[in-house]
């Protein structure tokens, strides 16, 4: 077992460092990913299953297609996971 005082310092490091999380998560900036378009061609990806409207996105959204993703985008399964639905 650890001594009193010591078990004391541990629970105060340990309040610091959730503050500082929440700090962190607070100070996020606002998500700025683009946002699914509700259009003809989209608009029928707002009533699919997310899992399977995923997997037709790079139908359209692959290198040859009409919108290329950029060339630095960041993961690519789960597109509805970052481009949410318009509300
Ligand atoms: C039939 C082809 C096609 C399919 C399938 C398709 N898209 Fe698109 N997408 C387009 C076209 C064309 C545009 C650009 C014109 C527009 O806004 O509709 C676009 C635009 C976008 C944009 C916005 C880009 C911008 O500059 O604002 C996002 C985000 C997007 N698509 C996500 C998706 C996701 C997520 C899926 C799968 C659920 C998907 N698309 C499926 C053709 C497609
Ligand atoms: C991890 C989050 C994430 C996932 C998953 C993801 N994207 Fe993106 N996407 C981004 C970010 C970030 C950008 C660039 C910034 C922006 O859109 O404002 C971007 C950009 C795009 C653009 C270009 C928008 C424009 O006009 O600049 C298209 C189209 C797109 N994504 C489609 C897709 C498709 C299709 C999928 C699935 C195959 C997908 N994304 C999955 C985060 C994501």
């Amino acid at each position: 077992m650890l001594p009193k005082k010591s078990s004391m310092l541990y629970n105060i490091l340990f309040l610091i460092l959730c503050g500082g999380i929440f700090v962190f998560l607070w100070s996020a900036p606002a998500e700025t990913t683009k946002r699914m378009p509700y259009n003809d061609i989209h608009k029928k990806f707002y009533t699919m299953q997310k899992s399977t409207a995923d997997k037709q996105c790079s139908t359209c959204h692959n290198p040859e297609g009409v919108v290329p993703l950029p060339k630095k985008h960041p993961a690519k399964y789960r597109c509805l996971f970052c481009h949410k639905k318009v509300k």
